[in-house]
């Protein structure tokens, strides 16, 4: 289905933009003397994930067993999975998309996790590559100290059914140096016990043009990087004329002069503020501000009088794009005509 106004509130897709973001980063990567494996959580979309492998992406992050699942059905054959899969039924789906791809890597961050992936894949005819997820710094999963990850290293190799693949990390915001300082020393203790260390991968869009240098990581995974949104403008990693996903809502009432409601509220824009005031940019509107949200309902308060009226569409570049992506059954890519093509977001809402 093509249009060029579709209903709001909607998901729109610069496609000009966002392949503008892949072929910048891609060159920023490849400059840099590091694999690129893009994570699909921002897009969920295996077009997208084509065009990235396309450009020279090494494969694909994902972080559900679902999302690999839609990945393979694409044809995408090289899919690193980043989260610690527990659980008969995860396991058996894990090892069903193993057989069917070229290379599934997955992370885990304790012996549980690593013996469940063991039991799982010791009678598979390939064994499946196992990375050390480690904590950097930003408090979420990972093994705490690179001593822990020599130690998981070693039960991952000694684990019939797995083949041990490196590190992973997931670094707070401004932590490169932190990064470098664990992987450095858990690689060398690694590689004191006999045991190669292959892959070091690093990721995040805040900090992705700092990525490169003199560093013992070889794989950056960037995922909002390909829309962009407010958080990474408000950060300095790109403009607003960078962001290529944008909300488009309908304003449905003006009770004041100063007060315009919009069609699109939480279960548009999301309620993530992600350390921002305001739950997006109005593009061409910079006297307003979006300040409140109900599920149906966004508040927006501007300093110009009868700034908007009734039935005037606004295009939104939300706080988060990634979980705005999950809230859309369908975004509408926009080509360079002009013209809105409707997609299925294939990969969205995949919990499991
Ligand atoms: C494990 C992992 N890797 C990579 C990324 C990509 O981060 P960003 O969207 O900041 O590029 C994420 C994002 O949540 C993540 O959880």
């Amino acid at each position: 289905m093509t249009v060029h106004a579709p209903e709001t509130p909607a998901l729109v897709i610069d496609e000009r933009v966002a392949r503008a973001n892949i072929a910048r980063f891609q060159a920023h990567c490849e400059a840099a003397g590091l694999a690129l494996r893009p994570h699909i959580k921002t897009h969920k979309l295996p077009l997208f994930a084509r065009d990235q492998i396309a450009a020279g992406a090494c494969g694909i992050t994902v972080q559900k067993v679902g999302e690999a699942e839609v990945m393979a059905d694409a044809g995408i054959d090289d899919i690193l999975l980043t989260y610690n899969i527990l659980g008969v039924d995860k396991l058996a789906r894990l090892a069903a998309v193993a057989r069917r791809v070229e290379r599934l890597a997955v992370v885990a961050d304790s012996a549980v996790t690593v013996a469940g992936l063991g039991a799982a894949f010791s009678r598979e005819e390939r064994p499946l590559t196992v990375l050390v997820e480690c904590d950097t710094g930003a408090g979420r999963c990972g093994v705490p100290s690179p001593q822990a990850a020599a130690g998981l290293s070693a039960t991952i190799h000694e684990t019939g059914g797995l083949v041990f693949g490196g590190l992973m990390t997931y670094p707070a915001p401004g932590g490169q140096s932190a990064v470098e300082t664990f992987m450095r020393t858990a690689k060398a203790l690694i590689e004191a016990q006999g045991i190669a260390c292959a892959t070091i991968t690093s990721g995040g869009s805040p900090d992705m043009w700092k990525a490169g240098g003199e560093t013992v990581v070889t794989e950056y995974r960037a995922g909002t990087y390909i829309y962009n949104d407010r958080s990474l403008v408000a950060g300095g990693a790109c403009s607003l004329d960078d962001c290529a996903l944008t909300v488009e809502a309908t304003v449905v009432s003006t009770p004041t002069p100063t007060r315009a409601i919009l069609d699109a509220g939480s279960k548009a824009l999301s309620s993530d503020l992600l350390g921002l005031t305001g739950h997006g940019t109005i593009l061409g509107h910079p006297e307003a501000a979006i300040v409140g949200l109900s599920e149906e309902h966004g508040i927006v308060h501007t300093t110009r009088e009868n700034e908007f009226e009734i039935g005037q569409r606004v295009a939104i570049v939300p706080n988060h794009a990634c979980v705005v992506t999950n809230l859309f059954d369908f975004a509408w890519l926009k080509g360079n005509d002009g013209v809105l093509r409707r997609t299925a977001i294939a990969a969205r809402g995949r919990m499991t």
